[in-house]
């Protein structure tokens, strides 16, 4: 089994993303839980898992959820993890526990068929959950189905609703849910739940090499799981191999943006010259400088916040990140065909530093 599959967190705590894990552990010891949720956010950041973790916990045989009468700070909000309810919903197959994906078939008939079984109560359990993933895919005539069942929430049903888009739901869906946002990890975030990794195989290894592949994921703790994986597979856990594998990762890609806005063509060329020298590969460099400028375009315009950017956002107008977008673009697709790569990449920053 892939090592994110063997790792994925099965109770609150495992969960790595601060704000994620502070909310549902307060929901989850709150006299009322909502009867529908919505967790939206890029992929590989636990939405799926955490939705599972809810279910898991409305239907736990030895801890379930109760109604408190007042918030409890005391009350044990995890799900045992060894029930035969438990173990049913970690393996996909339990009665009361449907996991529908919107993207593979738009969702018509199974959306039909569940307000068909809906009106059923639970088989085994206590709860029926419906976890609906990439929910904005799903067509109107599915949506408005789904909004009548939200708008009349049958007893102990509970809908957790995932999404990586969702400024595609209509606002008559978002106003029914509680929304959770899952956002990118920090690499604090990642580093922690890599460490739960590392231990769990007994990866003999140091916190540079786990916080080099942290940086890497961009945010994903699938990606960095993966990323692990792969150096354990080609034995490379110290620094210089991971470097090699992760292609120059290490080259830090907000000092190089920091230059290229300082138009400090001298600086710029030496860090070009370096990486050159240090057998960097251009296109993942690249890669990682366009992560960095979608998320300082985003930030911009208030979709993100990323605190470590704040000194470079000050810099930048909104047309100066557009306009760097494009340039690195270029550059990442003419790399492609390029004899001589670091020759490319010199004169690419010439061209902005001079002429733009
Ligand atoms: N909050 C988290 N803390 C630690 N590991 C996580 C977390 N979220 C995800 N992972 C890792 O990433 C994998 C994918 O997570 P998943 O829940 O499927 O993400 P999503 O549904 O958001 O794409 C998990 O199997 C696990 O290995
Ligand atoms: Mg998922
Ligand atoms: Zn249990």
């Amino acid at each position: 089994m892939s090592l994110y599959l063997k790792y994925r967190p099965q109770k609150v705590e495992e969960l790595d993303l601060d704000e994620v894990r502070n909310r549902l552990s307060r929901l989850l010891a709150s006299p009322y839980i909502p009867h529908a949720f919505l967790f939206s956010g890029p992929k590989g950041t636990g939405k799926t898992s955490a939705a599972r973790i809810v279910a898991k916990k409305l239907n736990c045989e030895k801890n379930p959820y109760r109604k408190t009468t007042s918030l409890d700070k005391d009350v044990n909000i995890e799900p045992c993890n060894t029930c035969d309810s438990c173990l049913a919903i970690k393996d996909g197959r339990h009665f009361d526990v449907l996991e529908i994906d919107a993207a593979s078939n738009r969702g018509i008939d199974e959306i039909r068929e569940l307000r068909e079984k809906i009106k059923l109560a639970p088989v085994s359990g206590k709860y029926k959950v419906y976890i609906i993933d990439e929910v904005h895919m799903l067509t109107n005539e599915a949506f408005n189905a789904l909004l009548k069942t939200l708008e009349e929430p049958p007893v102990r049903t509970v809908f957790i609703l995932a999404t990586t888009e969702v400024e595609k739901l209509p606002g008559t869906i978002l106003s029914r849910c509680i929304k959770i946002n899952f956002n990118k990890a920090t690499t604090t975030e990642i580093l922690h739940s890599l460490k739960r990794v590392a231990k769990g195989e007994e990866v003999k290894t140091t916190d540079e090499v786990l916080t080099c592949i942290a940086d890497f994921a961009d945010g994903s703790f699938r990606d960095a799981t993966k990323f692990l994986e792969q150096a354990l597979s080609e034995d490379a856990l110290d620094i210089a191999k991971i470097n090699k594998i992760l292609g120059g990762v290490r080259f830090d890609r907000g000092q190089f943006l920091k230059l290229i806005i300082d138009k400090n063509t001298e600086k710029a060329l030496l860090f070009a010259h370096d990486m050159g020298e240090k057998g960097a590969d251009l296109r993942f460099f690249i890669t990682d400088v366009l992560n960095l400028l979608h998320d300082l375009l985003l930030q911009k315009h208030g979709i993100i916040d990323v605190k470590q950017n704040s000194k470079l956002i000050d810099e930048m107008s909104d047309k100066d990140i557009t306009a760097l977008i494009k340039h690195f673009s270029q550059i990442y697709a003419d790399l492609k065909y390029a004899s001589k790569p670091e020759l490319l990449f010199e004169v690419a920053i010439i061209d902005w530093c001079e002429n733009k």
